[in-house]
């Protein structure tokens, strides 16, 4: 497996300067209908879009039979789009293969766990390590390149489409084996790095891992790892005869939000930009019969949006959204009048400097025929859905400021990838309802109530831009992970962290040194043990006069660690269980910062008020003075206030005076009413209160 290098990604990279507007096309499904390639650019022209995502599935059209390419519809779709001034995002067509290729070269076909070969079909499924896919992908990139890489259209390279999944056959074993080689060195390393003596599954030789053994922790942890690296060294190959003919060009790949199997972060370092395909259950059974509408599908949607822009801290594209619903879920709902606009602007809020959709022409055929597209099978303007996203591209091109606007978030939550894996991997006292993620999201829910500008970020970030660090479950302490946070907090940060923190390091084996592991003195706790009783069975009262202000009880549960303040002061005992008086909440001071423990998972309003208290701790003000109504959010990037309504009555916001309109232009009254789903972008000339 030959690893590709290429050099780092340089902020010249850029691209255009305008918030752009568009989505998936795939025109080689439109070929045999005469007129549908011009009257989609004339339909374009009509929506706003500026920018086409083209090619991702177009390879058996590019390549119809081995070594024989034709470009020359793709020459015309190019052009046609350049003239009605739409900007290319040009894809690699690695997502999808062709049929010659899967069924002459079978080792680009993935193999199952159990090492079954898998059929041409589908997509989204060749291996990673294969040197047939690899020399075949390069040789179609190379093509694109030289071909299109300095056309003025292009703006953007769309590596290959959503990387996910493992392959298990014996080339990705045999590199599997190599990767665990150059990192442990001697196979005895791995067997302590493993643990292997427990069951007797000790190995004698490197080539002796040939199954990915669910009971053997460090293995599995080290082959999503491995899984990881062998997409991202993929991407690498990808990108290398692209940077080679066309290094001005931008490069992306799109994620799907927190998917479990690929560690992004790793994926994000090797692009120029990152990118993610949103699809909310707007309107879906969270939201049902509840007053604040949406606003819980809109709070896991800003998490989503704020780790996309915390991979690189820098602005992002929504590469995928729908206009209307997706076909892949349960149930999913066209989105109502105004849901469009309101969600699109959240993703510029957040960051997004572009809004694009899957897909642009709903295709007649095949199995997302009937997913939401811009335009309808009936082929014209005149669909409500299509009114729609043409409003919303004349709202966008009032942004066009905006790019390069950073949100200049003081406040962060961890989200890391290996932690998630160990963690939920880990047999212990309770195995059920660990929640990881869900837990990210509700430790987000108090800053987002707030407006508080957050960014999700994996362990490895700088953490200097930071006031307030929130670490939820950050069971595993990689190496440098527990010096940065102690830096943090030693040099005046605020630092959260809850139950199941430090328990192993980044081989998933325990710390010796008591819990928090590296981060004992810093919590100035000892978490001896964990108790696991079921959620809000266990009050939390805060103790009387305690320094961080805490007035109400609360009920913990699901986790409670029976904690010995060390040196911390206890700012909330449990109030039940044999336990009783013992510390939940404790904090610690520690240089210039502080460092608080939360033993146990509490209610929502008891960890809204610690929030809130460790933001006034951290000097973080929220997005306005005053409380932010029901169902609505408020966010700033640059100098614009976004206000959003999801919920479905209307909301009143006083803001007071001055106040200018920047889609409707003039200026807004101080006492401002949104509409149900309805969404204001505001500025006022002054500098907003959370930028950097
Ligand atoms: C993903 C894919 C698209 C399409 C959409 C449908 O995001 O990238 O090709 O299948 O889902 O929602
Ligand atoms: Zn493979």
């Amino acid at each position: 497996m030959a690893t590709v290098k290429t050099a780092t990604p340089v902020e010249t990279r850029s691209l255009p300067p305008r918030i752009l507007h568009g989505g998936d096309y795939n025109p080689e499904q439109w070929e045999h209908i005469p007129g549908t390639w011009d009257d989609d650019v004339r339909l374009m022209r009509l929506a706003g879009v500026t920018a086409a995502s083209v090619g991702i599935f177009s390879w058996a059209r590019l390549e119809p039979e081995e070594g024989r390419y034709d470009f020359g519809w793709l020459d015309r779709i190019v052009e046609l789009l350049h003239g009605a001034g739409v900007r290319v995002f040009l894809a690699t067509p690695s997502g999808a293969k062709p049929n010659w290729l899967a069924l002459k070269y079978p080792e680009v076909r993935r193999c199952q766990p159990t090492g079954q070969r898998e059929h041409q079909a589908g997509r989204h499924n060749h291996c990673p390590t294969s040197p047939v896919y690899r020399a075949k992908v390069q040789a179609i990139n190379e093509r694109l390149a030289v071909r299109y890489g300095a056309h003025p259209a292009l703006a953007l390279w769309h590596i290959s489409n959503e990387y996910n999944g493992y392959c298990h056959c014996n080339l990705c074993f045999a590199a599997f084996q190599r990767w665990l080689e150059q990192r442990y060195g001697t196979v005895d390393a791995l067997n302590r790095a493993w643990w292997t003596a427990f069951w007797s599954h000790t190995y004698r030789r490197f080539d002796e891992v040939t199954f990915i053994d669910g009971s053997v922790n460090g293995l599995w942890l080290d082959w999503k790892r491995f899984m990881s690296e062998q997409t991202a060294d993929f991407l690498r190959a990808e990108i290398e005869p692209l940077r080679r003919h066309a290094p001005q060009v931008p490069v992306t790949t799109n994620f799907m939000g927190t998917y479990e199997g690929l560690d992004y972060q790793r994926l994000a370092d090797v692009c120029d930009v990152t990118c993610w395909d949103s699809y909310p259950g707007w309107h879906g059974p969270a939201t049902a019969g509840r007053a604040d509408g949406e606003a819980e599908v809109a709070l896991n949607t800003a998490f989503h949006h704020d780790l996309c822009r915390g991979f690189k801290r820098r602005p992002w594209i929504l590469m995928e959204s729908t206009p209307s619903h997706v076909n892949w879920a349960a149930v999913s709902r066209p989105k109502a009048p105004g849901m469009h606009r309101l969600a699109s602007l959240q993703a510029v809020a957040h960051g997004a400097e572009a809004v694009c959709y899957f897909q642009w022409r709903k295709g007649l055929g095949g199995t997302e025929k009937f997913h939401g597209a811009v335009v309808d099978h009936v082929g014209h303007e005149h669909t409500r859905v299509f009114g729609e996203v043409a409003a919303l591209g004349r709202d966008l091109r009032q942004l066009d400021a905006l790019v390069g606007a950073k949100v200049g978030a003081r406040a962060a939550v961890l989200y890391d990838w290996d932690n998630r894996w160990a963690l939920e991997q880990a047999g212990m006292m309770r195995n059920q309802g660990k929640n990881y993620v869900e837990t990210c999201l509700e430790h987000y829910r108090p800053l987002w109530r707030r407006g508080v500008a957050a960014d999700v970020i994996g362990v490895q970030t700088d953490l200097s831009a930071y006031r307030l660090v929130i670490a939820p479950m950050l069971y595993m302490l990689k190496p440098g992970v527990a010096g940065r946070l102690e830096a943090f907090v030693r040099d005046g940060g605020v630092l959260l962290a809850t139950y199941l923190t430090g328990l192993v390091d980044e081989h998933d084996l325990c710390f010796t040194t008591g819990r928090p592991g590296p981060l004992r003195q810093v919590f100035g706790v000892w978490a001896e043990e964990t108790d696991a009783p079921e959620p809000g069975a266990v009050r939390l009262l805060p103790v009387a006069g305690n320094a961080l202000g805490l007035t109400a009880a609360g009920q913990g549960g699901v986790f409670c660690d029976l904690v010995h303040a060390e040196a911390a002061d206890v700012l909330a005992t449990y109030g039940d269980e044999w336990y009783a008086g013992r510390p939940a909440v404790t904090l610690n001071r520690y240089g210039k910062g502080m460092a608080v423990y939360l033993a146990t998972r509490p209610d929502a309003a008891f960890l809204d008020a610690l929030t809130d208290r460790l933001l006034a701790a951290a000097g973080i003000e929220p997005a306005l003075p005053t409380a932010l109504p029901s169902g609505v959010n408020a966010q700033w990037r640059g100098d614009c206030l976004f206000l959003m309504n999801f919920s479905r009555g209307p909301r009143r916001i006083e803001i007071g005076n001055g106040w200018q309109d920047r889609l409707a232009g003039g200026t807004v009254p101080a006492a401002l009413d949104l509409p149900a789903h309805g969404a204001f972008v505001l500025s006022r000339g002054g500098t907003p209160p959370a930028e950097s």
